[in-house]
C-alpha cells in the first residue's frame, strides 16, 4: 500500500521465547493424547504378520473372554467405512489400504482393533487375536521378485539435447547412488482419541492439517464434515507423516460411536512403521558433463523410488535437482518401483533429500575430475536464470552462504588431496554440499481481533508442529499492530478456526504471516480512520496516511495520540476483528474454497512466475579412525538464506536442528526390510539410529540477511525443511577426502570404509 501509515517498531527478527515455551517445559502443554475424559475406552491394534495374501480367518474368542474386553472390531464388522480413493496430497486418504482385511497388501496392516476398559486389558486381548492366512511370498524392495516398475509421470524437466552434450563434453562423470528406507520416528506416537456428542464427532489427533483431516473422516464416516472438530494445539514431532489421514482415525471414530463412550488409541513404535508413512529407499543414476574450464554442460537423472503395490507415491525432485545450478543441458526420468509395503509419503523435504543428496555427490565427484575446488565448480555454474523454463530467480544467495560458511569453517586451508590431512591416529576429510528447499505458499484465512485494553488474538486453523509457529504468528501480529508480543494470544490447531494450510513443504510461517498481515492491516486502517474522522478527539481532522499504530494508540507525526481505548469507544464497539484470506498468486482461484474442503493447495518452488527457494551451503569435518574406520562428525558449519527471518531464535533451532538429522541421515537412519518377508526389522528407536548428543559435538549456523519482496507479503522462504537438505552429500564428500573412498549408498558404515 502505497499510504501506509509509518511502521510500528519491529517485532519481527527479534529472538523472542517461545510463547509455548513454559507450557512445554513444565508439561502444562496438553498434546492429542493426554487429555483427560471420562469413561475412556482404550484401543490397541492388532496388525497382520504377513505382508501379502489373504486373511483366511479372525479368532476371537480367546481375546474376547479377557475381563473388560469391550469389543473387537475387524474387517467384517466395520463393512459400513467408506473407501477413498488414494490422493497423494495433504489431507487425504495416506494409503488405499484401509480395509481390515480379507487382501493383505503390506506387514502391519491393521487387520483388528480391541477395545476394553483398561489398556492393560486391550493389550492383553489383542497379543490373544488369532488371525489365519494364505500367505503369498511378498516383494520387499528394488531387486526382488515380483515388483512392477512405471514411470512416476509423463514429463520430467528437460532442456536441450543433453546426450550429445555429454558426448561432446571434455570431462564426464556417471555414478549411481542409494538412498534408505527412512522412518519419522517422532517422539509422539500415532495417537487419536474420538468423542461423540450426539451427531457431532470431536477427534483429538496430532495433525499437521487439521481440515484435511477432518473432511477426510467425515467422507470415510459418510457424514457431514461440518459435523467433525478436529483440535490438535500441540504436535510432538510429525514431519510429514501427520500430514494426512491414516486408517486409523475413522476406526476409532466409528468405535466410539458403536461402544458409545470416547475410545483412545495409542498406536504403539513398532505399527507406527506401518500403519503410517515413511521415506521410501531410492536409487539415482547421474551423468555429469563439464568443460575443461568447469562449465558444466550437460546433466542427466534417472530415479528410481519404492511405493507400495497400489499406490504410485512419489517424490520425483528433479524437479528441484535441475533448478541448482547451470547445467546447460537437462534429461530427466524418475520411475516408481511397485513392492508389498506400505505406502511412503512425506518426510522432511521430501523430493530435494535424496535427489539433492545424488546430485550434490555427482558435483564433488566432477569438481575431483576436474582438479577443481567444490566451491568453485559451484560459482563457474551459479545461476540467476532457470535452465529448463527461462524463469528468474526471486532471489539467490547461495555463493553468499558459500563463502560465509567457507570462511567460517576455514575452508581455505583445506589440502585438496584424499588422505592428506591427518591428526594422529584420526584422517581428516572436509567436504561441502548445497542445500536447497523450494518457498511454498498455501491459501490461508485468519482472524485478528484487538481489543480495547490492547491485548490482541490470532486465530488460524495452522499447525505448530514444534516449529515455533505460535511465536512467529504471534511475532507478526503484534509487530503489525504495533502491541507488545505478551499482549498477542495465539490460537492454532482446531478445525473451528479459519483454515490454515497443511504444515507441510515449509509454508506456515509464509502463508500465515501474509494472512495475518492482511488481516492486521485491515484493523489497523479503520482505528486510524476512525480517529482522523472523528469530530471531537485529539487526531479530528488529520490524514490517516499521517497516523500510525504505535503501542496500542494512534499517533500523528507531531506526537499527538489517542489510546486504542478511546477510538474504540467512539467507534461503538467492544472488538475490532478482521478476517483475511492469503491467496498466493498462482493458486486456482477457488483454493480458500478448497482448503475449507480438506485440499491442501500449495504454490511456490519452481512453479510461480519466478523460481523461489531458500538456499545454504554446508561445511563438515570427519574424522575417520585409521584402524577401527569409526567415523565421528566433530563440527558442522552452514550458512543460509530463507528470506526474512521472523525469529533468529526458532529458526536456529530449525536450521541446527535439520543439519543434526543431515547427519543422521548420512550416518545413521537406516529402516532395514527383511527381503524375504518384506518387514521391517529394527522398528523401534533403540535399533534405529539416530544421532545423540555425543554425535553432534559442534553445529554452526549463519543466517544470511536476504530481502526477498517478490516471494511474498511476509518476505519469508521457509526454513524448516532447508537444513538437513546438504549435510548427507557434504558429509559423502569430507569421507571422500579423508579416504579417497567414494560412498554412494547412505548410510555411510564402519564397514564400508574397512579396506
Ligand atoms: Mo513436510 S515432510 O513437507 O510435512
Amino acid at each position: 500500500m502505497s499510504t501506509a501509515a509509518p511502521e510500528p517498531k519491529a517485532n519481527m527478527g527479534r529472538p523472542a521465547p517461545r510463547l509455548d515455551a513454559r507450557l512445554k517445559v513444565t508439561g502444562e502443554a496438553r498434546y492429542p493424547s493426554d487429555m483427560p475424559f471420562g469413561n475412556l475406552a482404550h484401543a490397541v491394534l492388532v496388525t497382520s504378520t504377513i505382508a501379502r495374501g489373504r486373511l483366511t480367518g479372525i479368532e476371537t474368542g480367546v481375546a474376547r473372554a479377557v475381563p473388560g474386553v469391550l469389543e473387537i472390531f475387524t474387517a467384517e464388522s466395520t463393512t459400513s467405512l467408506k473407501h477413498l480413493d488414494y490422493v497423494p496430497g495433504g489431507g487425504g486418504p495416506s494409503t488405499s489400504v484401509q480395509e481390515l482385511g480379507p487382501q493383505i497388501a503390506h506387514d502391519g496392516q491393521i487387520i483388528a482393533m480391541v477395545v476394553a476398559e483398561t489398556l492393560e486389558a486391550a493389550r492383553e486381548a489383542a497379543h490373544a487375536v488369532r488371525p489365519s492366512y494364505a500367505r503369498e511370498n511378498p516383494s520387499a524392495t528394488f531387486g526382488s521378485d515380483g515388483v512392477t516398475e512405471e514411470p512416476a509421470g509423463k514429463e520430467f524437466p528437460k532442456a536441450g539435447d543433453a546426450e550429445a552434450a555429454l558426448a561432446s563434453a571434455d570431462v564426464t562423470i556417471e555414478a549411481e547412488y542409494g538412498t534408505p528406507t527412512q522412518h519419522h520416528n517422532a517422539i509422539e506416537l500415532f495417537t487419536t482419541t474420538c468423542l461423540w456428542d450426539g451427531d457431532r464427532l470431536t477427534i483429538h489427533e496430532p495433525s499437521q492439517f487439521v481440515y484435511g483431516l477432518k473432511n477426510a473422516v467425515a467422507k470415510r464416516l459418510d457424514m457431514d464434515p461440518a459435523k467433525v472438530r478436529v483440535v490438535s494445539p500441540f504436535v510432538g514431532g510429525a514431519f510429514g507423516a501427520k500430514a494426512q489421514m491414516t486408517p486409523r482415525t475413522a476406526l476409532v471414530a466409528f468405535a466410539a460411536k458403536a461402544l458409545g463412550r470416547p475410545v483412545k488409541l495409542v498406536a504403539s513404535r513398532d505399527q507406527g512403521f506401518t500403519i503410517a508413512t515413511y521415506r521410501a529407499e531410492t536409487r539415482h543414476r547421474i551423468k555429469l558433463g563439464a568443460r575443461r574450464d568447469g562449465k558444466i554442460v550437460a546433466y542427466t537423472h534417472e530415479g528410481r523410488e519404492v511405493t507400495s503395490r497400489p499406490d504410485a507415491y512419489k517424490v520425483a525432485g528433479v524437479a528441484d535437482t535441475v533448478r541448482l545450478y547451470d547445467f546447460g543441458t537437462v534429461a530427466t526420468k524418475v520411475s516408481v518401483v511397485h513392492a508389498d509395503r506400505n505406502t511412503p509419503g512425506f518426510m522432511r523435504s521430501p523430493p530435494v533429500v535424496p535427489y539433492v543428496y545424488a546430485l550434490e555427490s555427482a558435483v564433488d565427484e566432477l569438481a575431483v575430475k576436474l582438479g577443481m575446488d567444490p566451491v568453485e565448480l559451484r560459482r563457474i555454474n551459479d545461476v540467476t536464470k532457470d535452465t529448463v523454463s527461462g524463469k528468474a530467480w526471486s532471489s539467490r544467495s547461495l555463493m553468499t552462504c558459500y563463502d560465509e560458511a567457507a570462511a567460517a569453517f576455514g575452508w581455505s586451508k583445506r589440502s585438496p588431496a584424499p588422505g592428506s590431512m591427518r591428526d594422529g591416529d584420526w584422517l581428516i576429510g572436509w567436504g561441502c554440499a548445497t542445500a536447497c528447499y523450494p518457498t511454498h505458499l498455501g491459501a490461508t484465512a485468519a482472524r485478528v481481533r484487538l481489543l480495547p485494553s490492547g491485548e490482541v488474538r490470532v486465530q488460524v486453523a495452522a499447525h505448530d508442529i514444534g516449529t515455533g509457529a505460535y511465536t512467529v504468528i504471534g511475532q507478526q501480529a503484534a509487530e503489525r499492530l504495533g502491541v507488545p508480543l505478551a499482549a498477542v494470544s495465539v490460537d492454532l490447531g482446531d478445525s473451528e478456526l479459519p483454515p490454515g494450510p497443511v504444515a507441510g513443504g515449509s509454508n506456515t510461517t509464509a502463508s500465515v504471516c501474509s494472512a495475518v498481515i492482511m488481516a492486521c492491516d485491515a484493523i489497523r486502517e479503520k482505528l486510524l480512520r476512525a480517529a482522523s474522522t472523528a469530530n471531537d478527539g485529539p487526531l479530528a481532522g488529520r490524514a490517516p496516511g499521517e497516523l500510525s499504530f504505535t503501542d496500542g494508540r494512534a499517533v500523528a507525526s507531531d506526537g499527538a495520540a489517542e489510546s486504542v481505548t478511546d477510538v474504540m469507544k467512539r467507534l461503538g464497539t467492544a472488538a475490532l476483528e478482521e478476517y483475511a484470506e492469503y491467496l498466493p498468486p498462482g493458486v486456482p482461484r477457488d483454493s480458500m474454497r478448497q482448503v475449507y474442503g480438506g485440499k491442501a493447495v500449495l504454490t511456490g518452488g519452481p512453479h510461480g512466475d519466478k523460481i523461489m527457494y531458500a538456499l545454504g551451503a554446508e561445511f563438515v569435518e570427519v574424522r575417520i579412525h585409521a584402524r577401527t574406520r569409526e567415523v565421528r562428525v566433530p563440527r558442522a558449519v552452514g550458512a543460509f538464506a530463507g528470506g526474512r527471518i521472523m525469529n533468529p531464535r526458532t529458526a536456529h533451532s530449525q536450521l541446527m536442528g535439520g543439519m543434526i538429522w543431515g547427519i543422521g541421515s548420512a550416518l545413521h537412519e537406516a529402516t532395514e526390510i527383511d527381503p524375504r518377508e518384506a518387514r521391517y526389522i529394527n522398528d523401534d528407536i533403540a535399533e534405529y539410529l539416530i544421532p545423540v548428543n555425543a554425535d553432534v559435538p559442534s553445529i554452526e549456523v549463519i543466517m544470511v540477511p536476504e530481502e526477498d519482496a517478490e516471494v511474498n507479503p511476509a518476505g519469508v522462504k521457509g526454513l524448516g525443511e532447508l537444513a538437513n537438505v546438504g549435510t548427507a552429500a557434504a558429509i559423502a564428500n569430507a569421507v571422500y577426502h579423508a579416504t579417497g573412498k567414494r560412498i554412494r549408498d547412505l548410510p555411510i558404515r564402519i564397514e564400508d570404509l574397512l579396506a
